[in-house]
């Protein structure tokens, strides 16, 4: 609920104040509404980045930064991964409630009737070439379900939004397995009704005709754990594409489509990739310091990846629970990656060194993470799919949100620094030009 505006800010302009609204909401920020102020001014705000603007107002998830904190829907996600499952937080975060048991059942039910992908979309898998990054296939067989699927109007898809939020996530994970499939050129492996979101997933991965895949109730769990911990994460930049290119009022698929396309760039969910080839590197190296003062350097545009991030001033909470879940399980299935070991001494090195700790540079959700996946069997290429899995439900409750509440067209504008004014003689008549 947003609260009346509690106080006005005054903006003085040359002589004249103008006086405008301060908002407050449950927690966290209030901001200055500046809504009216080209209106009433002239004059509109900068603001490269977005990094103090409020788009929008959304009751999904609340990150508290200084503290280390998120929450979906005001659950900490400490108390989800201990006690739910990924469906669970799916439907949290889309209904704004955890399911009641009839309700899971008629959701898992969805996600069973909607887990086949139309059979011919699978031709086109066929069609990318060899090598061709798994990410690039996900968002393009994504905007081309639109085709296969009927009824993506904005009406049809938001009044029986738990089929539509099934369908995407569903399917999305059948095609991010047949993509993998296909890149190792292997059959593909249809989904099985008889399991679990998460266990479907590794299935689908990982058995073969010749040798069937034993799914390990641990792995599961972790699967669990780390799609729990991606789900959501309010404005974030691919998030911010999905409500931009949906406030268009674009189909649900395609939005989806654009959202992963953000996604895979390494300054947002490409970096769970980009980590394990740096941390790769350095271990190969084997000099760290020489890494952390590249980091350090003005004149050059090597970063930590896995590190810093826009709203957390301190560590992330995802990637606390994610260290502590990578320990046990390397540990479990006896596992000895000496990429750990270089995480755990750059990690030292970094966060005692007072460049990141002046500007407040942590290890984020992606520093841990591909170690895990890599442990668990995923290859490199697939880690920022997994990523895109996860954060599928909070797309689409971000997207629903913003339908929902009659969002205005996403239209910012700009300051102009080009040139002024060319006159028209300066134009050069090119209509009987002899070049075509
Ligand atoms: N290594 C070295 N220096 C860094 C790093 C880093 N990873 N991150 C930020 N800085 C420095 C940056 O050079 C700048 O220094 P100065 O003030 O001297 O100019 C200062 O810290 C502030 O950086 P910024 O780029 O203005 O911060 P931002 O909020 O715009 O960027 C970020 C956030 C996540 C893009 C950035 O920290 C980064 O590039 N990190 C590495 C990539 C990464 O791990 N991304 C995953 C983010 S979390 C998951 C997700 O969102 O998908």
């Amino acid at each position: 609920m947003v609260k009346k505006p509690a106080e006005f800010a005054i903006l003085k302009i040359g002589d004249r104040e103008v006086k405008l609204p301060i908002i407050a909401g449950t927690e966290g920020d209030c901001g200055i509404d500046v809504s009216s102020l080209r209106k009433e001014t002239g004059m509109i705000t900068v603001d490269p980045g977005l990094g103090n603007t409020a788009a929008c107002y959304s009751s999904i998830s609340y990150i508290n930064g200084e503290k280390g904190e998120l929450r979906y829907r005001g659950i900490p996600i400490e108390e989800l991964v201990k006690k739910v499952q990924f469906i669970d937080v799916a439907y949290l975060l889309v209904h704004g409630e955890l399911p009641g048991t009839e309700e899971r059942r008629k959701f898992s039910d969805l996600l069973n009737v909607d887990s086949l992908m139309h059979e011919d979309m699978r031709h086109f898998f066929d069609l990318f070439p060899q090598g061709s990054h798994p990410m690039h296939i996900l968002s393009t067989m994504i905007n081309a379900m639109a085709s296969f699927y009927p009824n993506v109007d904005l009406k049809s898809l938001a009044d029986d939004i738990d089929s539509s939020c099934a369908r995407v996530i569903s399917i999305v994970r059948t095609m991010a397995a047949f993509a993998y499939k296909k890149s190792i050129g292997e059959p593909v492996v249809y989904p099985r009704h008889d399991l679990s979101y998460c266990a479907n997933f590794l299935n689908m991965m990982f058995d073969s005709p010749v040798k069937p895949y034993h799914i390990h109730p641990e792995t599961v769990r972790l699967l669990n754990v780390l799609f729990i911990l991606h789900a959501d994460h309010e404005q974030n930049c691919s998030t911010t594409v999905v409500r931009s290119i949906g406030s268009a009022q674009v189909n649900l698929y395609a939005t989806i489509s654009a959202g992963i396309s953000a996604l895979s760039g390494p300054l947002h969910g490409g970096a769970n990739q980009a980590v394990i080839e740096m941390l790769r590197m350095i271990h190969e190296d084997g000099d760290i310091n020489k890494f952390v003062r590249m980091a350090k350097a003005k004149d050059n545009a090597f970063r930590l990846m896995g590190f810093g991030h826009r709203v957390y001033r301190t560590f992330d909470p995802r990637a606390v629970i994610i260290r502590q879940e990578c320990e046990n399980y390397l540990n479990l299935i006896h596992c000895n990656d000496p990429l750990l070991d270089t995480a755990h001494r750059l990690e030292e090195i970094a966060t005692k060194d007072p460049y990141f700790v002046d500007r407040q540079l942590y290890p984020n959700v992606d520093f841990y993470t591909g170690i895990l996946y890599r442990a668990m069997g995923i290859p490199e290429n697939m880690f920022t799919v997994m990523f895109a899995l996860a954060r599928l439900p909070g797309w689409v409750a971000h997207w629903k949100e913003m339908i929902g509440s009659g969002t205005k067209i996403v239209r910012p504008r700009q300051i102009y620094i080009g040139k002024e004014l060319v006159a028209s003689e300066e134009v050069e008549d090119r209509n009987n030009s002899k070049i075509i």
